[in-house]
């Protein structure tokens, strides 16, 4: 299960728990009255679920970030690798974006790779004078997968002299939205209602997307090299 969190996030967690824990531990508990007792009794023994939890989720992401992967031109046995990967996450080999549809199967791309396993993925396609990222996915969260593959396709584009790079996610996506931000991307169009087209082009694109949130729209974001 990929870790939701940074490591600076879990670490202030782990601050903000400890120091809520010592407060509480602080208090004299035979001053307190017998409901008052009980109640600060769980107070100390969730907070020290909570930070047991988070020192375990430490614990992992730092074996993690210790993990070393290669980036790597995706070649037939690569995709034979991704493919299942990515049609479990998308539903399909196609992506329907700006009113297209596209196969992910033939697409070039790179994938971050630990031996004989796919860590995270990257698809674009170079057209219109752009290089577009069709499909990025990292299985791998947090510890820099995508991206180093957002700097190698930074670089493909840059070889094939293409000086922009784009990217549409939809509008329930709000850690991508970050994460490309986060990178120096900005917006450069929303498309509203664009799933209703997106529907008719690939039916399985469902009718709630992350956290509940209505699939909707469609944001298109690029980043000048
Ligand atoms: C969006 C997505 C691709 C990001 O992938 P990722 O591999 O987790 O991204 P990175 O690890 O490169 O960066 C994520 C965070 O981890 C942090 N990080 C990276 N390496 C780290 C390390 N070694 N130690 C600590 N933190 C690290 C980064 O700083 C970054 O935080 P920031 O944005 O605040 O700077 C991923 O969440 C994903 O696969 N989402 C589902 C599919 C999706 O939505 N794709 C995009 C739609 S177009």
């Amino acid at each position: 299960m990929p870790s939701k969190f940074t490591q600076t996030q879990l670490s202030d967690a782990h601050n903000a728990l400890q120091s809520t824990l010592h407060k509480c531990q602080k208090i004299d508990l035979t001053k307190q009255a017998p409901a008052q007792r009980t109640l600060l009794e769980r107070r100390i023994a969730a907070l020290k679920i909570a930070l047991a939890l988070t020192e375990k989720e430490q614990h992992t992401m730092a074996e993690r970030s210790s993990t070393a992967y290669e980036i790597c031109s995706i070649d037939a046995a690569l995709r034979e690798k991704i493919q299942p990967i990515l049609d479990a996450t998308w539903g399909a080999p196609y992506i329907a974006v700006n009113n297209k549809l596209w196969d992910s199967r033939i697409m070039p791309g790179f994938a971050a790779v630990q031996g004989d396993e796919v860590l995270g993925y990257l698809l674009y396609e170079l057209h219109s004078g752009l290089c577009e990222i069709m499909v990025l996915e990292s299985v791998v969260q947090n510890i820099g997968i995508a991206t180093a593959l957002i700097e190698q396709v930074k670089q493909a584009a840059k070889e094939h002299d293409v000086c922009k790079l784009i990217v549409q996610t939809s509008n329930d996506n709000t850690h991508a939205f970050r994460f490309y931000q986060r990178r120096g991307f900005v917006l450069r169009e929303i498309r509203l209602r664009a799933m209703d087209t997106a529907r008719q082009l690939k039916p399985s694109i469902p009718l709630a997307g992350e956290d509940g949130i209505a699939l909707r729209d469609e944001i298109e974001f690029e980043l000048e090299l």
